[in-house]
C-alpha cells in the first residue's frame, strides 16, 4: 500500500498559475502526449478547473464528468484502467481525460475520488489547476497529492510576475514541490519577445525553465493533434516529459 501511494505522488503533476490563459491547458495536453509516448497509454489529464477547457483540446471529448466519475468510483463500478477508460475523453495517441463539466456541486471530495481512482489505475496523472491558489479547495487537494508541480508563464510582465507568485506560494506551503518545480514558459505569440530574459529570471527561482515555442496550430485554441505541431513544439513537450519521468521509454 505504501509503495502503491509513493508511486502515485511520483506520477502525479499538477500544472499551475495564478493567472489565467497563459498556457496552463495547452502544457498539461503537450505534456500528457509527450508522457504517453514516454511511458505508454495510460496518461490521464484531469480538469480541476471549474471553467477549464480540456475536454475540447482533445479529439474524442465524449467522457464522463469529474462528478459523474467519482459518483461511480465511489460506487466501486470501476475495477481496472479498462473499465475506466469507458469514461475518459481522449486524443489518440495514448492521453486521456477527464472534464470538468461544470457542475456547481463538484468540489474537493469529487476530485478526491476521481484522483486516488486514476492514480490507481494509470501510469501517470496530470491535474490541470484553476488560478485561485489560495481559495479553491480542489487545487489545495491536488497538491497535496502530487510530486511534482509545472508552473506556466508567457513571456509578459503580468505572467512572469504571476508565475513568482506562484513559485512563492508553493514555497511557502509545499517546499518539495517548489524546489523540484519545473516551469513552462509558452512564447503565446508570435512576435519576438523578450524570452531568454523571461528564462533567465523565472531560472533564478531554482526550477528548470522549457520555452515551449510559438505554434500556429495551438494558437487555434482548439483540438491539438500532435503530428501538426512543429518539430520544435514537440520537442519542448518531449523535454518537460523526460525531467518529470526521467529514464523512461514506452515499452
Ligand atoms: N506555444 C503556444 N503557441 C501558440 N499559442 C499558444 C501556445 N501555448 C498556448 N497558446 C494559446 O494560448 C491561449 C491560452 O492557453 P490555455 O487555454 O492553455 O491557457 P490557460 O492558462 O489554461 O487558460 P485558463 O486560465 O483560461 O484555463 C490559447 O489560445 C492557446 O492555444
Ligand atoms: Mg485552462
Amino acid at each position: 500500500m505504501i509503495a502503491d501511494r509513493n508511486r502515485s505522488l511520483q506520477l502525479h503533476t499538477v500544472v499551475l498559475s495564478c493567472k489565467g490563459g497563459v498556457g496552463k491547458t495547452t502544457t498539461a495536453v503537450g505534456l500528457g502526449s509527450a508522457l504517453a509516448l514516454l511511458r505508454g497509454e495510460r496518461v490521464v489529464a484531469v480538469d480541476a478547473n471549474h471553467f477549464g477547457t480540456l475536454a475540447g483540446r482533445v479529439h474524442d471529448a465524449s467522457g464522463a464528468s469529474l462528478s459523474e466519475l467519482a459518483a461511480d468510483a465511489d460506487a466501486g463500478r470501476i475495477p481496472d484502467f479498462s473499465s475506466l477508460r469507458g469514461y475518459l475523453g481522449h486524443n489518440g495517441g495514448g492521453l486521456h481525460t477527464v472534464g470538468h463539466g461544470r457542475s456547481p456541486s463538484t468540489g474537493a471530495s469529487e476530485y478526491e475520488a476521481v484522483a486516488g481512482l486514476i492514480e490507481h489505475h494509470a501510469d501517470a496523472v496530470l491535474t490541470d489547476c484553476g488560478t485561485d491558489l489560495d481559495r479553491d479547495p480542489v487545487i489545495a487537494a491536488a497538491v497535496a497529492r502530487a510530486g511534482r508541480a509545472v508552473v506556466v508563464a508567457d513571456p509578459t510582465e503580468d505572467a512572469l510576475s504571476a508565475a513568482e507568485k506562484t513559485l512563492a506560494w508553493l514555497g511557502e506551503a509545499h517546499a518539495a514541490l517548489a524546489r523540484t518545480a519545473l516551469i513552462a514558459l509558452c512564447q503565446r505569440a508570435s512576435r519576438t519577445q523578450r524570452t531568454r530574459a523571461a528564462a533567465q529570471r523565472l531560472g533564478a527561482h531554482g526550477g528548470t525553465v522549457v520555452i515551449v515555442p510559438f505554434d500556429r496550430h495551438l494558437q487555434k485554441n482548439g483540438v491539438v493533434d500532435q503530428r501538426r505541431l512543429r518539430r520544435a513544439t514537440r520537442s519542448a513537450y518531449t523535454r518537460l516529459a523526460e525531467l518529470i519521468s526521467p529514464g523512461t521509454a514506452a515499452s
